[in-house]
């Protein structure tokens, strides 16, 4: 989710040719490279998807996937802003219509996920 340029994409692709890997940004020129870059390494394996997230419980049937990857998102520190990242509920609840029970969210946080206020 938000795979930017889709170097995630096509390296977890690479390394696991039994496996399916699709790409979700909204930004059309990053999926680009991402893209290019599947063709030209001839990967069957791997797709874009060019939508915005919120969306994204239209793009996929329920069940459908088994895990989701979260690589360094926007971290989004402004609270006005908090309804933007990719791990806010709204999109989580929008993930667990098409996760498969006992699938995985990988998460590579940008920041740190918490600051002890203590
Ligand atoms: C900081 S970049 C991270 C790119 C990539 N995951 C990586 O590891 O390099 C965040 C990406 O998420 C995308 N993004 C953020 N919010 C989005 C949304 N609601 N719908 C689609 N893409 C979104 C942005 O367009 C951007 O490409």
């Amino acid at each position: 989710m938000g795979c930017g340029k889709g170097e995630y994409s096509v390296g977890l692709a690479k390394n696991n040719p039994n496996k399916n890997y699709i790409g979700v940004d909204i930004k059309g020129n990053r999926i680009w490279t991402g893209a290019s870059e599947a063709l030209n390494s001839k990967l069957n394996n791997v797709a874009f998807v060019r939508t915005r997230i919120d969306f994204i419980d239209h793009c996929f049937s329920e069940n459908e996937v088994s895990e989701i990857w979260i690589t360094f998102p926007d971290p989004q520190p402004q609270k006005t802003r908090a309804r933007k990242r990719l791990t806010h509920m709204m999109f989580i609840n929008r993930y667990k219509k098409f996760l498969k029970p006992g699938g995985l969210v990988h998460l590579k946080p940008t920041a740190p996920v918490f600051t002890n206020t203590l």
